[in-house]
């Protein structure tokens, strides 16, 4: 199977598989290559934090032109895999090929599928485009073309929990990649001073409490396929309430916004974390200091997506609050690579990530009292 996710987030998704008892892992660009059963497959797409989707690939073979193309999707029996009355829809990814246009492949693809099941059963299913039953994936790079089901349909990143957006909202996975990139042991209290939506705040609770991020959907494409297990699915999720983990710290969102914080609220009580996530309308450099450790993600505003009157002035703020009010690690994203200096602390370790196009990097500091400024 192919798990995809975001350029930066391979290692830790490669982890999450591992963890689930998956196998032959191998890492690609912005994919992870496992093999596992059906019960993986399920788990998978219900477990893993940092995936997009998961691919099961029924075919491959070579194309030199639209013919080859053509019948060998045709050759593929998909009356196996589902039912004539599901919908479907087609995605294609292609690069360095002979076909310079995916939308032309994905056609080719779904002409070939609906022959077929003329030619079988002299009815044809339907296309989708908005809420496919099914959706098949085409992936082709120079000859090469793989064909595979989509197990997850609706990208994973879209858990179910979130009523509201914020201005800029980091993306879900995006948001849980950085609390198991920044190896947070559960032993501090975890805030997020600007925590606009609660993104953040929501993963880092899931993560804690060992709540499954496929908790909240009803919804997986692998439900629609002819072979779809319910027995085992229910079983995993009856498994899952098993390893649910207590947790004894705090976790903590604040934001300057009034309106953040309301849409944080509902958020997080759609989510049913409500009794386990405090948040405060507050500043963050008015907040009152810390006295423990404690571990800091935060996405403060880049300047990019959000106007924020002075960058650098902010960025300066949040070094100096770090300094003057807490101890432990902070951990910040932002594409603005100049303002991150003016933080003003020396970062410990400094991660590419995208936030959607752009260009991030996800910084460690290291705050302890006596923090010294870099020059
Ligand atoms: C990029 S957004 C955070 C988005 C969030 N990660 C999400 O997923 O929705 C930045 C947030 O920082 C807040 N903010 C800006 N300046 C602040 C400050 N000095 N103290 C606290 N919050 C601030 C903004 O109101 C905004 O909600």
């Amino acid at each position: 199977m192919i798990a995809k996710t975001f350029a930066g987030l391979e290692d830790v998704l490669a982890d999450e598989l591992k963890k689930l008892g998956a196998e032959k892992i191998e890492i690609l660009k912005r994919a992870v290559k496992f093999s596992g059963d059906k019960k993986l497959m399920y788990e998978a797409n219900y477990w893993c934090r940092t995936a997009l989707r998961i691919l099961k690939p029924l075919d491959v073979f070579e194309v030199n032109n639209e013919k080859d193309l053509y019948n060998n999707i045709k050759k593929i029996k998909w009356w196996r895999y589902f039912d004539v009355e599901k919908t479907f829809a087609v995605k294609a990814n292609i690069s360095n090929t002979v076909f310079n246009n995916s939308n032309f492949v994905a056609l080719k693809t779904k002409d070939a599928v609906v022959d077929l099941f003329r030619e079988k059963l002299d009815k044809r299913p339907s296309i989708s485009r908005e809420n496919p039953d099914i959706v098949i994936n085409v992936h082709i790079y120079k000859n090469d073309c793989t064909v595979s089901l989509d197990s997850s349909g609706r990208s994973l990143d879209k858990r179910g929990y979130k009523l509201f957006n914020g201005e800029a909202p980091v993306n879900e996975v995006l948001a849980a990649g950085m609390v198991l990139l920044s190896k947070w042991d559960k032993t501090t209290d975890f805030f997020d001073p600007m925590c606009g939506s609660g993104t953040i705040l929501i993963e880092a609770a899931l993560f804690a409490y060992n709540i499954p991020p496929g908790n909240y959907r009803q919804n997986f494409a692998f439900m629609n396929w002819e072979d779809f297990d319910p027995i085992l699915w229910e079983k995993i999720i009856k498994e899952s309430y098993l390893k649910f983990f207590d947790f004894e710290h705090k976790i903590i969102g604040g934001d300057i916004s009034q309106k953040m914080c309301v849409i944080a609220y509902k958020n997080i009580k759609n989510a049913k974390l409500h009794k386990d996530i405090e948040i405060y309308k507050k500043a963050f450099e008015e907040t009152f200091a810390y006295n423990d450790k404690v571990t800091i993600i935060t996405n403060p505003p880049y300047g990019e997506r959000l106007k924020t009157e002075n960058i650098i002035e902010l960025y300066k703020q949040i070094g100096d609050t770090l300094k003057k009010k807490y101890i432990g690690n902070a951990w910040i994203i932002s594409s603005d690579m100049n303002a991150l200096k003016h933080v003003g602390l020396k970062p410990a370790k400094k991660i590419p990530l995208y936030n959607g196009q752009l260009e991030c990097r996800f910084v460690k500091f290291e705050v302890y009292k006596g923090s010294r400024k870099t020059k």
